[in-house]
């Protein structure tokens, strides 16, 4: 270090080396700097004694903790089975009627409910159940098959003309491709459930007669509509399977649409099933 010298205007030392008259300072790292340098270094130890660190072939230095990610993983899974294992066991054990009536079970039931009606109904029923031709409704006061909790249920679980043993069935008869009512006649009783539907059912037509003695049956007197044999109302404007004008009407008589709604319980299980339940009978026509 011989050409160490003192530089006049900054008062530090050079380091000596000097290229074309240009002389290095010798300047000191800034206190900051070093400090955390020093720091990091500590930082590093520390770390290194308390947790998992240098990797070798087959293992690692497992640290003083003896922290694993994947441990600390199984363990939240494990707290959270043990949650959802609560509420299922409540879900196993209770009738959606108890399940309604618990506040914190219910708000669980209507996430749930949300969620598997998202995924799986609303392709056919709608996103929030409005439906639409084919698909039955499930936001009005008007139901097929009934409105209570239960009959909900059920619905869901087994399905309605779904081939499983406990579905809901019920058939139109064809009148037409059966040959029991002739033509005329159909347009006569489509004539006259198109009055019904709209309020104005006339007793002196032609169709009522024919109404009373092929219809009265399964869709009831004034074509109220019956829940067992799963025959739509008719007195009003609401129309699941089809267009509610006389062609379609005609049409129906003839020659009848079904629905198929499949069935739920195998599928996604029976604690779904009651969410699923508690859910629609949220949407706006739940009975008591
Ligand atoms: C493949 C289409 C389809 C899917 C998917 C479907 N449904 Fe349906 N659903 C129907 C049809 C069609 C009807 C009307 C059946 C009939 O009575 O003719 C119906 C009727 C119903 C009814 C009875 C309505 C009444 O008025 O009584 C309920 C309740 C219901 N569905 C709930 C659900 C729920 C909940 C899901 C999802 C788990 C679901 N549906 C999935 C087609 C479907
Ligand atoms: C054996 C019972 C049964 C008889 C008898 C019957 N229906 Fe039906 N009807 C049903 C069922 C069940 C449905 C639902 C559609 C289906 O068959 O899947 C239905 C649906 C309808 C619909 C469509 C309603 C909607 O909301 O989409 C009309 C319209 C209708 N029937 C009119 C008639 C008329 C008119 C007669 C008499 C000529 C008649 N039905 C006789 C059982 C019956």
């Amino acid at each position: 270090m011989a050409n160490v010298e003192k530089d006049l205007i900054s008062g530090q030392n050079t380091t000596g080396h000097e290229w074309d008259g240009i002389k290095e300072l010798d300047t000191p790292l800034p206190k900051w700097w070093v400090y955390i340098f020093w720091a990091s270094i500590l930082w590093s130890i520390g770390y290194f004694v308390l947790y998992p660190s240098i990797p070798f072939l087959k293992s690692y230095t497992k640290g003083y903790f003896n922290y694993s990610s994947r441990d600390e993983l199984a363990k939240d899974l494990a707290v959270q089975a043990q949650q959802r294992g609560k509420w299922l066991a409540d879900f196993q054990g209770k009738e959606v009627g108890e399940i309604a009536k618990d506040q914190g079970l219910l708000r669980y039931a209507m996430a749930g409910g949300k969620a598997a009606f998202n995924e799986n109904c609303a392709p056919c029923h709608g996103v929030g159940g409005g439906g639409s031709l084919g698909f039955a409704n499930l936001t009005d006061d008007e139901w097929i098959w009934g409105g209570k909790l239960e009959d909900i249920q059920q619905t869901i679980a087994y399905g309605i003309r779904s081939g499983h043993e406990k579905a809901r069935f019920a058939e139109m008869t064809k009148f037409g491709v059966e040959g029991v009512l002739k033509p005329a006649e159909i347009d006569q009783v489509a004539d006259y459930v198109l009055g019904l539907s709209s309020g104005k059912g006339d007793a002196n037509a032609p169709g009522a007669q024919i109404f009373t003695d092929n219809c009265v049956a399964c869709h009831g007197e004034g074509g109220v509509g019956m829940r067992e044999t799963g025959a739509p109302a008719l007195n009003n404007a609401i129309f699941t399977h089809i267009k509610g004008d006389k062609t379609s009407i005609a049409l129906q008589v003839s020659n009848p649409q079904h629905g198929v709604m499949p069935a739920w319980a195998d599928r996604l299980g029976a604690e779904t099933v009651k969410m699923l339940a508690i859910y629609v009978h949220s949407l706006g026509g739940g009975e008591k």
